[in-house]
């Protein structure tokens, strides 16, 4: 078990570039599925969750080469349909596989994910649009079976404009006989980012980026070449890392039109926020002001930075009072960050943050991707040193984090289990 060494006091200064987005390549990894042949997938990201992702396209009888930021994945005339616990439970995105498999196979047989560290996430709406478009379901085992002889194009209404049942909707219905019109769907960059694949691949979509797609199912996709949008949150959490040590990041490789909200955030809390032709900079020359934030679908404040948000307002000036709407259990992480010295009150999911002068660095343990990179940015701002554990969940998102942050300035190292301080 490595962990992560902090020393706070550094000021994150210089140049980032960010890669494709962990929230996009798994799905369009998935995408591949859909068509007989080989497709190329460029600007993937060297994280944890690839390789787990190929091993269960692998598992359902594809071929997909190791080697990143450009991976080919070559699909069958004949693919396997069971995506198996072992490989679901790692990644729950591979739950993504389920939308591809019906298309092409007309059954699927996919392991159910279980709960993790920030929640329960139903599946409920991935079902029943799967069911709108003619799939049955049965649950056995541990396992969702589907079967969908034929697909047929429906109108569906999504109770909520869920990222998973949107893309696993959307890749059923690409090669279903009929038009789904599917209303209130999610329109996160890594929507766009798979409906622009599929279109390259032959698909018909129409209206791609708002919350009514319009999908006139085809009989067949061919394979494509594609180049994964990249990580919108890889990018926010080097901007507020910035913003807490005072710093002057430039971002390059990002798009900042899909950090609308966030970068106005920081710049209600003092930072200056200049675009660049490939990305943006940001710095601070002073103590944060505390700003609310309320998570919210794209494109409201990303739940995936509500853990870097609230470690940003418990060093600012002032109270923030945020408000997680996406999921029940996001709040875990705030009992590590209280061992910081951070004061933050919670009650249900409504979070009061009291901004400190200073934190005082302590053991932590990351407990998902985000609090784990949220946790290491407050050890930045800490005083003393701060040893995050459980590492393995910021590898699964954040590639070469450690190395890019000692690019920037910062004092940290990873350590194995054995070389720790005392
Ligand atoms: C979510 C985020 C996405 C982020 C990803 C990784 C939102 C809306 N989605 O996507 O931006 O990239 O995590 O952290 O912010 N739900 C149901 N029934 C369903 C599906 C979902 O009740 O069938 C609920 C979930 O429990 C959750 C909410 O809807 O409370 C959002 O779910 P969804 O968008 O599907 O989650 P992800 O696809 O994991």
């Amino acid at each position: 078990m490595e962990r992560f060494r902090v020393a706070g006091g550094a000021r994150l200064a210089g140049e980032v570039t960010v890669t494709g987005a962990k929230n996009s390549v798994l799905k369009v990894m998935a995408a591949c599925l859909l068509a007989e042949g080989t497709s190329t997938l460029r600007n993937v990201p060297d994280i944890g969750d690839v390789p787990i992702m190929a091993e269960v396209l692998r598992g359902l009888g594809a071929e997909v080469t190791d080697a990143v930021p450009e991976v080919r994945v070559t699909v069958p005339a004949a693919l396997g349909y069971e995506a198996d616990y072992e490989h679901v439970r790692r990644i729950r995105g591979s739950i993504c596989v389920l939308g591809p498999l019906l298309a092409r196979c007309g059954r699927a047989r996919v392991a159910l994910p279980g709960g993790d560290a920030i929640g329960s996430r139903a599946l409920d709406l991935h079902v029943s649009g799967l069911q709108k478009l003619g799939a049955a379901f049965e649950s056995e085992h541990g396992y969702l079976v589907a079967s969908a002889p034929k697909l047929r194009g429906e109108q569906i209404w999504l109770d909520f404009p869920s990222v998973g049942a949107t893309e696993n909707i959307v890749m059923a219905a690409v090669l279903a006989h009929g038009t789904t019109l599917l209303d209130n769907a999610a329109r996160e960059p890594e929507i766009v980012d798979l409906c622009e694949m599929l279109v390259a691949m032959g698909a018909r979509i129409g209206g791609i980026g708002t919350s009514t797609l319009e999908i006139g199912g085809v009989d067949e996709l061919g394979p494509t070449t594609h180049d994964t949008v990249p990580d919108r949150i890889v990018a926010g959490t080097f901007a507020i890392g910035a913003v807490m040590t005072l710093g002057d990041v430039s971002v390059r490789g990002a798009r900042a039109e899909h950090l609308r909200l966030p970068l106005d955030k920081l710049v209600q809390a003092g930072a200056d926020v200049e675009e660049l032709p490939d990305g943006f900079r940001v710095s601070m020359d002073r103590r944060p002001t505390a700003v609310d934030v309320v998570t919210l679908p794209y494109p409201g404040f990303p739940t995936d930075l509500q853990p870097l948000a609230i470690g940003l307002a418990s060093i600012s000036e002032g109270a923030a009072f945020v408000t997680e709407n996406i999921f029940e259990g996001r709040f875990m992480f705030i009992d590590e960050l209280v061992r910081l010295g951070a004061d933050v009150r919670t009650d249900g999911h409504h979070a009061v943050v009291r901004g400190r002068e200073r934190l005082s660095g302590a053991p932590v343990r990351a407990t998902d991707i985000r609090a784990g990179a949220g946790l290491v940015l407050a050890g930045l701002v800490a005083e003393g040193v701060t040893e995050v554990s459980d590492v393995f969940h910021v590898d699964r998102g954040y590639e070469g984090f450690i190395e890019q942050l000692r690019a920037l300035g910062a004092d940290v190292t990873r350590v194995a289990a054995d070389d720790l301080l005392g």
